[in-house]
């Protein structure tokens, strides 16, 4: 088996591995055999390629707020009953069917078929070398990792060293406050949410992506939502927030309220390692996630917020 073929497999290995683990931990105990066949078949030569969106020319900056709406309760999974009203942004509406305008996103996946469709995908991000200097220089791809069934799911930036080392998102320093955001601010296990990030390769020196890369890549990002179909996204800065509501506005001008991508109600925050270069940040680090936890349904737990 050639090295390239070697590290494929360990990848779809890995990813389906969480997927199942995810899928046992949301109680689902059988697969049909017809999902696994996705993946128990032989792996293409030559990857069938989402479409690369044009490189963006500089966004024109709107306004992304999002209507006034009553909150709607998730539609797929109870929540626990909602915390004390306090004043925050209200809520837009829930998400359409039919605002996953693109061919092949506008169904429903079921749960069973996910960590096949993303094990697929997985396999096909790890040979990907659209982008010739990530490909030449990253040590892995790191796909990203959570649960199929999450109801939120974190969208950061790109890898870093120790996201490279790993092949996992979210391990490094910032890895580790954002753990304890999820964890200890809002009470959710780490593997109950979805992390990814907008690239998929580690750009050297961790420079910011170039819009050729964010172009190259994107499409994945956006079969993974399809796949996961969360019910709530937070993006974790800048680069995140631009490249998904398609603005030019601030960051400090995008959180604190709700947007929409793709008709998912979204928030914005700052990055965990903004949050480690700027701690005074954290305080609206926080507010951003009480305003997604009320939103779910969610109470915090005793412990305040992470430090
Ligand atoms: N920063 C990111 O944006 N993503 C990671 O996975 C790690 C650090």
């Amino acid at each position: 088996m050639t090295e390239a073929a070697d590290d494929e497999r360990r990848v779809l290995a890995r990813v389906l591995r969480q997927s199942l683990e995810s899928l046992g931990r949301a109680g689902v105990d059988r697969i049909p055999i017809a999902s696994l066949g996705a993946i128990a078949g032989p792996i293409p030569a030559r990857p069938a390629s989402p479409a690369p969106r044009p490189a963006p020319a500089a966004p024109a900056p709107r306004s992304p707020e999002v209507g006034n709406t009553l909150p709607t309760p998730p539609p797929s999974r109870p929540a626990e009953p909602p915390p004390p009203r306090v004043e925050r942004p209200t809520l837009p509406p829930p998400v359409a069917a039919s605002l996953f305008g693109e061919p092949g996103l506008a169904e429903v996946v079921p749960e069973t078929d996910r960590a096949p469709q993303l094990a697929v995908l997985a396999a096909e991000v790890s040979r990907c070398t659209r982008c010739a200097e990530l490909a030449a220089t990253r040590k892995q791809t790191v796909f990203g990792e959570g649960s199929v069934t999450a109801r939120l799911m974190f969208i950061g930036e790109a890898p870093g060293a120790d996201e490279d080392e790993t092949g996992r998102p979210f391990v490094g320093r910032s890895g580790a406050l954002l753990t304890d955001m999820i964890g200890k601010g809002m009470g959710i296990p780490r593997a109950e949410v979805y992390i990814a990030n907008i690239l998929k390769s580690r750009p050297p020196g961790n420079r910011t992506p170039e819009p050729e890369e964010v172009a190259n890549c994107i499409g994945y990002l956006e079969r993974q939502v399809a796949i996961i179909r969360p019910q709530f996204l937070c993006l974790l800065g800048k680069t995140a927030a631009s490249v998904l509501l398609e603005t030019a506005l601030p960051l400090g001008k995008l959180r604190g309220k709700w947007h929409r991508y793709r008709g998912i109600p979204t928030i914005v925050t700052y990055h965990p390692s903004a949050l480690l270069r700027n701690p005074a940040w954290k305080k609206d680090a926080w507010e951003d996630l009480q305003i997604l936890m009320q939103a779910m349904g969610i109470k915090p737990p005793d412990r305040k917020r992470p430090g």
